[in-house]
């Protein structure tokens, strides 16, 4: 039995609103108690793309000093939260690329009996952070996870009104994260926190 509980927050992000998301997500996590790894996964897109875009490029340079996300963070980890901005109502590519490296993790078994939590944005309401969280949570049925949701378990999640997972309307760069976000990050963090825990305290392994 033990008390540690490792938290790898594993995200992509493009123009910085689920840069700051996971940061979020990952400090309330470390004053939780867990040990937490804030990871981003690599970049796909050529860097004249990311070039014409100023808040890509700035995105790019102010978080060159975080680490790269490798497989192996996965099987450190207690509890995986992912993070995604919406494509299309989807998971992006870049995040579905790394969990596509998962694969030889997955048929071993090294997936499974973790906590899973999932965050994104969007440009627009309604653009589609639901689908994209559900498609995410899609991949966590295949490894065997266990999801945590915040659903509507504290008063604040009755104002931001995702209970998949905390999400943002950037409004393509106009509204940048605001208090409601971070609340949402917090109780998700904490909700993560709070039931890995409990799951290592009292998993009896066959
Ligand atoms: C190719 C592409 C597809 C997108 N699809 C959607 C979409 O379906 N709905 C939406 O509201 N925003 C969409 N967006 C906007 C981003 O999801 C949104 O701006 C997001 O908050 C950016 O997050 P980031 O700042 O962490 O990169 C799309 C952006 C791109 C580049």
């Amino acid at each position: 039995m033990s008390d540690s509980v490792n938290v790898a927050v594993i995200y992509y992000s493009s123009t910085g609103t689920n840069t700051v998301v996971a940061k979020e997500i990952a400090d309330t996590a470390e004053r939780a108690g867990a040990q937490v790894r804030l990871r981003r996964v690599t970049e796909l897109a050529p860097q004249a793309a990311i070039d014409s875009n100023p808040r890509w490029a700035a995105n790019a340079k102010a978080t060159a000093d975080i680490e790269v996300a490798s497989p192996e963070d996965t099987v450190w980890a207690d509890a995986i939260v992912f993070g995604t901005p919406t494509r299309y109502g989807n998971v992006t590519a870049q995040l579905k690329q790394f969990i596509d490296t998962l694969g030889g993790l997955w048929a071993e078994g090294r997936l499974a009996d973790k906590v899973y939590s999932g965050f994104t944005s969007s440009a627009t309401l309604h653009g589609g952070q639901e689908s994209t969280l559900l498609a995410l949570y899609t991949t966590i049925h295949h490894f065997g996870g266990i999801i945590v949701s915040p659903g509507y378990t504290d008063p604040s999640k009755f104002t931001d009104g995702n209970p998949y997972g905390t999400s943002h309307v950037d409004a393509q760069g106009e509204k940048p994260v605001d208090d409601t976000t971070l609340k949402a990050a917090r109780v998700q963090a904490e909700r993560v926190v709070r039931f890995t825990r409990a799951l290592k305290s009292g998993l009896v392994t066959a």
